[in-house]
């Protein structure tokens, strides 16, 4: 007999007693297969897709805010009413199903038709012709996205130095590496959605300068591409080793998808990887080459892993998470030499490595525009409005530093969902919107089959409170400072996560 899943909740198809939906409450149902989310605004009832377009995520175990729903795994908003993606990661609308209602009864009916999404005005009056964005990452994709679905006519040229299109870059860290993600779960879009939707996308290009008053930007090549506005997204480059044997083949850095393509190569034949940096990205690695059945060993020079992020407790717990999977920790060392397939430690001790992995941090790429006399703050400097010190210049993801209204201070951060988010904002304001970036700060980090959400931004605190139990993966950490919360950390505690986010969405306006 065929395995069949039966579908989630009532046949809505059928109907349901509209006294079995709490107002404000939440239901899944389905129609034929399709799984649906029902959602309660007072006698108003909304029917959408029961998943997100990121990566799938229950959109039924996330926050209803107005008349939108917010993701629990990664914080993506969608209009209730349109399905719009309003917020990334997720880049694609959710489907919009028809609701009647009678006798007392809900129905739920064919898929609604996609609205198209009103042109905005231009303020000025002048909306641009040219657009140019330096980058193809996470905010440089996300602005020219953007800038077609707000039916931006003009041309879009986007130079990217990237042998690749714009990729899923968090996969190339865990699922992809792990080898547990498919190929085509990497790009963020395929290449024909370039051509379809007229963005010039021109790979392997490199910008090398930038000419604000004449608006054109320099290539490698010699030649020149002009803008009426301009967007840099040059992102981070990993810091890399400056110790003797650095320089050898088997030693290598992560950032893009080529990078990635040739650890895993590498992994195919490799019995054991050291990984330098207990940082993000370098524990990732690990978790992902120990599912390839990599024997991992991790050196880095501080006490505890995570420690200056997410505490002490949680960095206890995340070391004691690597060592149940078989990961080995050097702490508090550091490499000073690879000698072939040696790794020379400080300490005096030696390991052996077919792999060397440094995840030692990164650092913004801001060259061109310190070249090109934009104001640098270690970042680009930017305003509420993502425009440079430049008219008409506009910077977005990790080289930008922006006033956070929820620290009251100039940040710049390296997280996925900021930079799309950034890239979002920057094209509304490039067509002439004033739309101040004023997102709370989000990321995420996957070890093992365990996920640590933050929310918000803490460079440093004076208190620190633990809500549940962190070795028993159901917590909440509050990252305070005069007793005001400025970030909070948390593992399967996603409502409590989005509910965190929203208060301080709400304590900033306020
Ligand atoms: C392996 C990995 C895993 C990660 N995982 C997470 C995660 O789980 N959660 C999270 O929040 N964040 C994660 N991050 C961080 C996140 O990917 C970055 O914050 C994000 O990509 C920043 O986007 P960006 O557009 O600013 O820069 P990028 O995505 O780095 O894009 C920069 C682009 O600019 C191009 N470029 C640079 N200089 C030039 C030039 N002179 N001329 C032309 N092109 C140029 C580059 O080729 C690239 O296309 C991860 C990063 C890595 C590397
Ligand atoms: S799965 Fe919904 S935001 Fe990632």
């Amino acid at each position: 007999m065929a395995d069949q899943t039966e579908p989630t909740g009532p046949d809505l198809a059928h109907g349901i007693a509209l006294t079995d939906l709490a107002d404000s409450g939440k239901l899944v149902g389905h129609v034929g297969a399709e799984e649906i989310l029902l959602v309660r605004r007072g006698t108003e009832v909304f029917a959408v897709d029961a998943h997100c377009t990121h990566y799938h995520g229950p959109l039924a175990d996330g926050l209803i805010v107005g008349d939108t729903v917010r993701c629990p795994w990664h914080h993506a908003c969608f209009d209730l009413r349109t399905g719009d993606a309003l917020r990334a990661p997720a880049l694609s609308a959710i489907a919009c199903w028809s609701v009647e209602q009678h006798d007392g009864k809900v129905f739920v009916r064919g898929k609604r038709q996609q609205a198209a999404p009103v042109r905005p005005g231009s303020p000025s009056g002048k909306t641009p012709q040219k657009i140019v964005i330096v980058g193809g990452g996470a905010a440089g994709f996300a602005a020219a996205e953007k800038l077609r679905r707000e039916q931006y006519q003009g041309s879009i040229v986007m130079l990217s130095n990237d042998d690749s299109a714009p990729v899923d870059r968090p996969n190339l860290s865990k699922d992809f590496l792990a080898g547990t993600a498919p190929q085509d779960w990497v790009p963020l879009r395929p290449d024909s959605f370039y051509p379809e939707n007229g963005i010039d996308l021109r790979l392997k290009t490199n910008v090398t300068g930038i000419d604000a008053r004449s608006r054109e930007v320099a290539l490698a090549d010699g030649s020149k591409v002009a803008f009426d506005r301009l967007l840099l997204t040059t992102g981070a480059e990993p810091v890399r080793l400056s110790i003797p044997g650095a320089d050898q083949p088997h030693v290598s850095t992560l950032r893009s998808l080529a990078d990635c393509r040739g650890i895993i190569e590498r992994a195919k034949t490799a019995r054991r990887v050291v990984v330098l940096g207990a940082s993000f990205i370098g524990l990732e690695v690990a978790a992902a080459l120990r599912a390839r059945g990599l024997e991992v060993h991790v050196v880095a020079p501080e006490k505890r892993p995570m420690e200056r992020i997410l505490g002490a407790q949680m960095g206890d717990f995340v070391r004691a998470l690597h060592e149940e999977h078989g990961v080995v920790f050097h702490l508090e060392d550091t490499a000073s030499a690879i000698d072939g397939k040696q790794v020379k430690l400080k300490s005096g001790g030696m390991l052996e490595a077919d792999l060397v992995i440094v995840g030692i941090g990164v650092r913004p790429r801001i060259e061109i525009a310190e070249r090109a006399g934009l104001a640098i703050d270690r970042g680009v400097t930017v305003n509420a409005y993502l425009e440079t010190s430049a008219p008409e210049i506009y910077a977005a993801g990790d080289i930008a530093r922006w006033p956070d209204p929820h620290s009251g201070e100039s940040i710049r951060v390296e997280h996925w969902v900021v930079a799309e988010r950034q890239g979002q904002a920057a094209a509304v304001n490039m067509l002439g919107g004033r739309e101040k970036f004023a997102t709370v700060p989000f990321f995420w980090s996957q070890h093992y089959d365990v996920p640590i959400n933050y929310v918000g931004h803490a460079e440093k605190w004076d208190e620190l409170t633990v809500d549940g139990d962190i070795a028993g993966r159901d917590c909440l950490l509050r990252f305070k400072l005069n007793g005001r919360t400025l970030a909070v950390a948390s593992i399967f505690r996603d409502l409590q996560s989005l509910e965190a986010e929203l208060a301080m969405e709400r304590d900033a306006a306020g």
